[in-house]
């Protein structure tokens, strides 16, 4: 073993030892071996989101994240090509940032339910249907959608970016209990013009304003329940219950904390508690445990999400030495989106 090798496989070992067998610590230390040098040879950069498995996540990115967070370093960097470790939509963003660089995804079967939930003409017909209303698109959206928003938000920043409209009414796509959770921590009104003919009077004197939503959900989150709630909580009446916003206003409410990945992560980090409960994709749990021997995760681990878990380390190797598989954005769709896109970064 060459001292890289031996570096690559004993900073695995530290973080993972006690997730995975050695084995396959091994095997991923290889391939991470190969991955990092073909890196360096082709001035990449790799953006890796907080889901990926630990594996991968502990040893060949340059930035990990939330989508948030990615979005900022794909703003930032300098490096091409951009290999994102993470999907469709996170890759699209950083190439609609970088138009002029190569942004490679290391396959393509990694979409996203809440994505693939609306379409560029539906945001048309609701723009119709509530002329000047401004349109916030969640960053779990195609480049298309993106391009027809007035901005973008992320899960840690849709209060700060819904707020900064100063507007009486907006439009928030595409994820209805990011919506619900949002309306109810800014004290709004939300309404579901699909399902209910449009209030009369949009803008009631006696509301402060209305969120108008849609009927996106992510095919992970919304699998979680109360019921799993407070079946944890009878076993294990210590556990800390973390919920990410894409799971039901119901859910969020019995937890006892809600955030972005990121916010997740920062949570467990600065808490005392030992035992937790994520809801969420069940990688990140292992994530934190690597790197916070000291604290304990259940796990709900039956539902996982098939589009993160589509990135590999092996697939991460063929797309740095094949140069796969390449993400295309029209350049009109490209300069629509980016103004929404830096619109959100400018808010913090
Ligand atoms: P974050 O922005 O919180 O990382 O969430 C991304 C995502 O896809 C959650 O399912
Ligand atoms: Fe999309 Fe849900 Fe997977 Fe996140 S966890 S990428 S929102 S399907």
């Amino acid at each position: 073993m060459s001292i890289i090798q031996t570096k690559t496989y004993q900073n695995l070992r530290d973080k993972l030892k006690n997730i995975m067998p050695d084995f396959e610590i091994q095997q991923k230390a290889e391939l991470a071996v190969k991955i990092n040098r073909l890196k360096k040879e082709r001035g990449a950069v790799i953006l890796g989101h907080n889901y990926m498995e630990p594996g991968l996540y502990h040893s060949i990115p340059d930035f990990k994240g939330d989508s948030f967070e990615l979005s900022r370093q794909a703003a930032q960097t300098q490096c091409d090509p951009i290999i994102f470790c993470g999907v469709r939509f996170m890759a699209e963003t950083a190439k609609i940032l970088n138009p002029e660089k190569t942004v490679l995804i290391p396959s393509l079967e990694a979409g996203c339910s809440l994505a693939a939930s609306i379409t560029a003409n539906d945001v048309k017909q609701l723009r119709k249907r509530f002329p000047g209303v401004p349109v916030v698109t969640y960053i779990n959206t195609y480049a298309d959608v993106k391009a027809e928003s007035d901005i973008c938000c992320t899960s840690g920043n849709a209060q700060a970016v819904i707020e900064s409209l100063n507007s009486q009414t907006v439009i928030f796509l595409p994820d209805e209990y990011l919506a619900k959770n949002v309306a109810r921590e800014c004290g709004k009104h939300i309404i579901f013009p699909v399902d209910k003919p449009i209030p009369q009077k949009l803008q009631d004197p006696n509301i402060e304003y209305h969120l108008v939503g849609w009927h996106g959900k992510c095919e992970v989150h919304e699998e979680f329940t109360v019921e799993d709630v407070e079946n944890v909580r009878k076993q294990f009446p210590e556990v800390l219950v973390l919920a990410h916003p894409e799971c039901s206003p119901e859910v969020v409410e019995s937890a006892d904390f809600s955030g972005s990945t990121t916010a997740i992560i920062r949570f467990v980090e600065n808490s005392k508690a030992k035992n937790y409960l994520l809801l969420t994709e069940c990688s990140m749990a292992d994530n934190i445990v690597a790197e916070n021997p000291d604290k304990e995760m259940l796990q709900l681990c039956s539902v996982r999400c098939p589009h993160m878990n589509q990135i590999t380390l092996e697939d991460t190797l063929d797309a740095l030495s094949h140069n796969q598989y390449e993400i295309t954005v029209p350049r009109d769709i490209q300069r629509r989106a980016k103004k929404a896109v830096d619109r959100m970064l400018t808010i913090h």
